[in-house]
């Protein structure tokens, strides 16, 4: 069977033979086992509704192995033969383009080279799921191959629920991920909906199908270092020279050392697990490896008198760092923390003292032991920070709740109003008023013919098109835009495309849509094929999230997701391809309200009024929200933008005297 029948064909109705379990691949851990006898057999006959009757005796023996052993029924036998890679938009079937790049996209975000946990449809942060179980991924690929435009495919959390009559202009996907009742969006939750079959944790772009594997977090992660620096330059002065230490060389972590060395720093970065420093070193994303303390403050200090620009992994825990350097007296002028926090029980966060293999038993053997460690150790590490700081450090939080989880342990991280932290979050201080407060996100491209040749051409039509910007560009914006042209002009260079041929490039509401519009000219000439845009869900307006996109909103409302919501809804009626919505993503199920989307370029006059509505309101939305918060770049913005075009009318906040209030 040709690759385009097997799309075609869905779920067989001859099942396939059982498919061994590879062990050579890089599996989902195994899920709590949550579910009471009769909820098992809920999510049995739950599963087997996608099957015909005469399967079920056998299907239903099997997904009650899976159910013990995993914790979930991702109903193995059905994963397909055929490569999982996005390939070129012409060799997938169908009767919709729109359809087709889905699939694409779909496809990307499964492939072995981008996804973490391929097997069970897991695209990266341990549990962002595309779909719960293969028999939703055929059902899905099947509906998309014979859509027309006329049609809108609705998705419940992996669930292909069907195909609904609609319009050309309508998105031909629309998805939803996670989304529940409120008081029903617990951890426990979770766990127990998600075996059950009924939702699933979208993360943010593995359930939009929007992840473009590791180079998104290097673009991010090296303007967040380049800003920090920036923070703390007396006279602006370059980071030559200066001291950058944090941890993690994780999934998202692992980006740190590279980005030190693209922002010109030298960088120290620890990690407990030999695996992930063995992976990053052989990788070149760090230069060097240490693995004792005092040739680890030797190297450091010879460093600093060169003006080095060098990455080094130190193999041990962070804790011990910072205690040795404060120790040595070695001056650290940034410091993070990349440790896996949102997940502190379960091995996101090793304790001091203790080795990492009996760290991992005692987590499972012993959970409340290591609970206790793992507090005692949380506590330390705010101490010493606290001392560091004291001496200059600027510290920040990187997104990964350090300073929730340090606080819950006891340790000193509370400013004196005990509401807020002593230190910011990269958002508050770095992303949040630098970039996304005047639009600047993380918007991509997908070239949907496979071609390198197209991505080389679309990196010079964007580099182009931010030159002739930049002429122009008022001085609050100049750095940005210059950061971002850097970028892309070393785009092909630093060889960032693992899966699709994709490229992200942080850019504001005018830069998308006059990039998305060149783009849609070089199709409608020929000199490119067929482009799929996108974001990240970590932006201006699409993620509302407190500790996190919105933790630089001081009126109140960053524990609400009206924000995310409007966009979504915006999104979908003004052009998008698809739009998604989800609940959870980055910091936590219950945390975080996340959406994106997803928008094919043909090169037609459609396409480029599409564009143009969308993504005009996909950037303002979030100003407009931030503006109405008081934050002072956010109503420059937004101001700038109601000059270019007159149909914009947004509410502009007053701002009261200060002593008003004191009076009080
Ligand atoms: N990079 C970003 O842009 C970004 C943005 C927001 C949030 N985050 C957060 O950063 C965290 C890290 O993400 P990731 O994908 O790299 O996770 P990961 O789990 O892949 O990596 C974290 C690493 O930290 C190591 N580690 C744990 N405890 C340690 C300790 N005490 N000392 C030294 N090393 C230790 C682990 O072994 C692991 O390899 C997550 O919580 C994520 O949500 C990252």
């Amino acid at each position: 069977m040709t690759f385009k029948e097997q799309i075609q064909q869905g779920i067989p109705s001859i099942l396939p033979q059982p498919k061994p379990y590879e062990v050579n691949i890089n599996h989902a851990p195994k899920r709590k086992d949550i579910l009471s006898a009769d909820e098992k057999k809920l999510a049995i006959r739950n599963a087997l509704r996608y099957f015909e009757a005469k399967d079920h005796a056998i299907l239903a023996k099997e997904f009650y192995a899976e159910l013990n052993t995993y914790g979930r029924i991702y109903m193995y036998r059905l994963r397909p033969d055929y490569e999982m890679k996005a390939r070129p938009i012409s060799d997938y079937p169908g009767k919709s383009e729109q359809a087709k790049a889905i699939m694409l996209m779909i496809q990307n975000n499964l492939d072995y080279a981008v996804a973490q946990h391929p097997h069970e449809l897991i695209t990266y942060g341990g549990n962002g799921a595309v779909f719960q179980n293969w028999a939703q991924y055929l059902l899905t690929m099947k509906y998309l191959s014979e859509m027309t435009d006329e049609q809108t495919l609705t998705i419940y959390s992996g669930h292909p629920m069907g195909l609904f009559p609609s319009h050309s202009d309508a998105p031909r996907v629309v998805v939803t991920n996670g989304m529940m009742i409120p008081n029903y969006s617990k951890p426990d939750d979770w766990e127990k909906f998600n075996a059950l079959g009924v939702t699933q944790y979208g993360q943010m772009t593995a359930g939009s199908y929007m992840y473009i594997g590791p180079q998104g977090i290097v673009h991010g992660t090296t303007i967040t270092v380049l800003n920090a620096g920036r923070k703390i330059a007396k006279n602006n002065e370059s980071l030559a020279g200066k001291l950058f230490v944090t941890s993690g060389l994780g999934g998202m972590s692992g980006a740190q050392p590279k980005a030190g060395n693209i922002a010109g720093c030298i960088t120290v970065c620890a990690e407990v697990n030999p695996k992930a420093v063995h992976t990053r070193h052989s990788q070149g994303w760090v230069d060097e490896v240490i693995e004792n303390l005092d040739q680890l403050a030797e190297r450091v200090t010879l460093a600093k008198v060169r003006k080095e620009v060098v990455s080094i992994a130190y193999l041990g825990n962070i804790v011990d760092v910072w205690e040795k350097f404060d120790a040595a007296n070695i001056f650290v002028d940034l410091g993070s923390d990349q440790t896996s926090l949102h997940n502190p029980w379960a091995g996101g966060y090793y304790p001091t003292g203790i080795s990492f293999e009996d760290s991992k038993s005692m987590m499972a053997e012993h959970p409340e032991l290591f609970k206790e460690k793992v507090q005692e150790t949380l506590r330390k590490h705010g101490a010493v920070i606290n001392k560091h700081t004291a001496k200059g450090t600027y510290f920040f939080d990187y997104g990964n709740a350090f300073l929730l989880e340090s606080s819950r342990a006891g340790a000193d991280v509370f400013a004196p109003n005990h509401i807020d932290f002593k230190y910011p979050s990269y958002i508050q201080d770095i992303l949040g008023p630098m970039c996304f407060d005047y639009g600047f996100g993380p918007f991509r491209w997908v070239c949907a013919s496979g071609k390198p040749e197209d991505l080389e051409k679309t990196d010079n039509i964007a580099r182009v098109v931010l030159e002739e910007m930049a002429k122009t560009a008022p001085p609050e914006i100049k750095q940005q835009m210059e950061d971002n042209i850097q970028w892309i002009k070393g785009a092909q260079q630093n060889k960032l495309v693992v899966g699709s041929q994709a490229r992200i490039l942080y850019a504001d509401a005018e830069g998308r849509m006059k990039i998305a519009e060149a783009f849609n000219d070089a199709i409608a000439n020929k000199e490119i094929g067929c482009i799929v845009l996108g974001r990240d869900h970590h932006d201006v307006s699409g993620t509302d999230s407190p500790y996190r996109e919105t933790s630089n909103i001081y009126d109140g409302s960053r524990f609400t997701a009206d924000m995310a919501i409007q966009n979504v809804i915006g999104d979908s009626f003004r052009g998008a391809t698809w739009v998604s919505i989800h609940n959870g993503g980055g910091v936590g199920w219950g945390e975080v309200i996340n959406g994106g989307f997803g928008m094919v370029l043909d090169g037609s006059a459609a396409a480029k009024k599409r564009l143009q509505s969308m993504l005009f309101w996909d950037v303002n939305n979030g100003i407009s929200r931030r503006s109405w918060a008081r934050n002072h770049e956010a109503i420059f913005a937004i101001k700038r933008a109601m000059e270019t075009q007159p149909l914009l009318k947004v509410t502009i906040p007053t701002i009261v005297d200060e002593t008003i209030l004191e009076n009080l």
